[in-house]
């Protein structure tokens, strides 16, 4: 069976005086809940904050000895350079992270990251044993035209090419996007989600195999909130979710937790 991965993605939201804050409930919280610890203690689920750069050191020193992942948000391909404004992987991991998001659609759309970059990225990230929150995802306009999976295939192979199947499994999770449905309030359908995490993971096997199809995480992303959480997660190919808006609050991140727990 594979685990749940629940991911609170902070964007550019909380500092270090409100990451203090949010930890100091969260965290209690989440030890806390009876249920939720013993579902990561058997490997059946992960909880993850990617939070801003300049958040991640509080971040980390407030989780104590919690099993809360912590993460970034975006990384640079290179180890350290010449590049003015930009965070690597190596240093991720000196600061105590241990996965990154790549290829956000607001990278890809707003900074204009492309499929090539983000190539990159993911396998630096690999190189340090930084696990990877991948996220591919389609405009409103490709899903009008029709063009969903082409956008999706596109995404997905030119992020992975010619990567080691194992390191796929073991080092990717895949998180399907729709960007129409990205802070707007408007979900994807559990079926739609469905429907194109079954593609990903076809994709993954016509790729790879089915061993690593089978193996890899897929979340869905996109006006996650508790109510709609468990719908969600009752989809077969679909194994956790890519939380914005309502991983802010300590108590909504907590009941998006709480409906995963199995
Ligand atoms: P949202 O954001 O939950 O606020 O829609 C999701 C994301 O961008 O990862």
């Amino acid at each position: 069976m594979r685990r749940r991965f629940i991911a609170g993605n902070w964007k550019m939201f909380n500092g270090p005086a409100a990451t203090s804050e949010f930890m100091s409930s969260f965290v209690s919280k989440l030890t806390a809940s009876e249920d939720i610890i013993s579902n990561i203690d058997e490997g059946k689920m992960e909880v993850a904050v990617f939070a801003p750069f300049i958040s991640l050191d509080t971040a980390v020193k407030c989780k104590n000895d919690s099993p809360l992942i912590i993460g970034a948000q975006n990384m640079h391909w290179e180890k350290s350079g010449a590049f003015t404004g930009e965070v690597s992987g190596e240093m991720l991991k000196e600061l105590g992270c241990t996965h990154v998001i790549i290829g956000h659609s607001e990278r890809r759309h707003i900074f204009h990251e492309t499929s090539e970059d983000l190539h990159k990225k993911l396998q630096s990230a690999i190189q340090e044993s930084l696990i990877s929150v991948f996220c591919v995802g389609e405009l409103l306009q490709d899903r009008e035209s029709g063009s969903t999976f082409d956008v999706i295939r596109e995404q997905l192979m030119a992020g992975l090419k010619a990567m080691d199947g194992k390191d796929v499994a073991e080092k990717i999770i895949v998180a399907y996007e729709p960007v129409w449905a990205i802070g707007t309030g408007k979900t994807a359908s559990s079926e739609d989600a469905q429907e194109v995490c079954a593609f990903i993971r076809k994709l993954l096997a016509d790729t790879f195999g089915e061993g690593v199809s089978e193996k890899t995480i897929l979340l869905y992303g996109g006006s996650v909130k508790p109510e709609n959480t468990a719908s969600i997660l009752a989809m077969k190919d679909i194994d956790g979710v890519l939380v914005g808006g309502a991983s802010l609050k300590p108590d909504s991140f907590l009941a998006i937790t709480k409906a995963a727990v199995r």
